[in-house]
């Protein structure tokens, strides 16, 4: 039996994460956080979920084996020193440790680190090291407009095809912005009916997506008005000369694979609506010289919560794919 501890338990993030946990005979829920709500039930907080667990404050002491740390960049790096230096496992859903360049952090986050001394194991077992992930103390689980964006073009770079700057165009449903916001920007009346960018130049993701996929991007974000699911399209000049080779190179680097697959048709984002997949399909334009890559995934799911639950299978040695959903609810 694995205790876990869900740091955040009321975010969207930390809620999906318990979707998938709270009925699994070998994982045990020992906390399960949220500061406003200390006392109820989970229910109480999130009424999709039928839970009469009991939400507590954070507490570092609690006998858990692993904690997800689903909150704000900036409690992870608070938190992170301790509960490793009290043998806790951590995979912590925030940016705090996903970047190698510390520079790059100060950057783009608009602050110093306060670990730079730690260093997290990126969390994408499709593009990564699954040993070192199942014997990491700290997972860096990605960021969603990354996961999408690299699945998509990191096979191409690897197979040394990218020949220039790919343009990664992602669209984002807008519980990409986490519950607690109180913007007027995420108001029903405001956001319904439009379709906006957003940090046009400058988007946090941009590094992320870069120090992944071993290629520097040009991302541009935009928020759509849907409840949740990321859709990236990537333009990047290849050396390729039909869409059949770059397919050939995507099959290739996901043949096996539980939750990726190149798929026949251009994806929508509803048809992996909460699941841990990402449906990817590529075309070729020969007229510029560009691979043209869709990819679909539920920021929620593949985009963080399921994602993380993936990497938390492999470093308690279950089967990577257990109590993770593969199918979609439909429509
Ligand atoms: N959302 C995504 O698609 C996504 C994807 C990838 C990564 N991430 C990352 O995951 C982390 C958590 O993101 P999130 O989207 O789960 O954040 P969120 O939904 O905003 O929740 C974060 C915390 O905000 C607090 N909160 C304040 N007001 C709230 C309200 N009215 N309803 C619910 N919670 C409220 C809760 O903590 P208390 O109850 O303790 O106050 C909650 O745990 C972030 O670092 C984010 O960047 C998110």
């Amino acid at each position: 039996m694995t205790r876990v501890a869900i740091v955040g338990v009321t975010g969207y993030g930390g809620a999906e994460a318990a979707r998938l946990l709270l009925r699994r005979p070998d994982i045990e829920i020992v906390a399960a956080t949220s500061s406003r709500l200390a006392g109820k039930t989970l229910r109480d907080g999130c009424a999709w979920l039928d839970s009469d667990l009991i939400l507590s404050e954070f507490d570092p002491n609690v006998p858990a084996d692993i904690f997800l740390l689903c909150q704000e960049s900036g409690f992870a790096m608070e938190h992170v020193p301790d509960l490793l230096a009290r043998g806790k496992r951590v995979i912590d859903f925030s940016a705090d440790f996903r970047l190698i360049d510390l520079d790059d952090f100060r950057t783009y986050y608009k602050k110093e680190h306060t670990a730079p001394h730690l260093k997290g194991v990126y969390g994408l077992p499709e593009l990564g090291d699954r040993e070192e992930i199942a014997s990491a103390r700290l997972i860096a689980n990605p960021g969603c407009h990354v996961t999408a964006a690299a699945l998509a073009l990191t096979p191409l770079v690897r197979a040394g095809l990218v020949n220039g700057i790919p343009v990664v165009d992602t669209k984002s449903g807008v519980s990409g912005a986490g519950r607690a916001r109180k913007e007027t920007d995420y108001l029903f009346a405001e956001l319904d009916n439009g379709l906006k960018a957003y940090a046009v130049t400058g988007h946090r993701h941009t590094p992320e997506l870069e120090q992944v996929a071993g290629v520097k991007v040009r991302l541009t974000p935009h928020l759509v008005p849907m409840p949740r699911g990321l859709h990236a399209t990537v333009h990047a000049p290849v050396s390729a000369t039909s869409a059949e080779e770059i397919r050939t190179v995507l099959r290739d680097a996901y043949q096996g694979e539980p939750f990726v697959r190149v798929v026949d048709a251009p994806p929508t984002t509803k048809q992996v609506l909460g699941t841990n997949r990402c449906d990817l399909w590529a075309d070729y334009d020969a007229r510029t010289g560009h691979a043209v890559l869709l990819s679909v995934i539920d920021n929620l799911g593949k985009g963080a919560a399921h994602q993380a639950v993936q990497s938390l299978n492999l470093m308690i040695g279950a089967p990577e794919t257990t109590g993770i959903p593969v199918d979609a609810v439909w429509p």
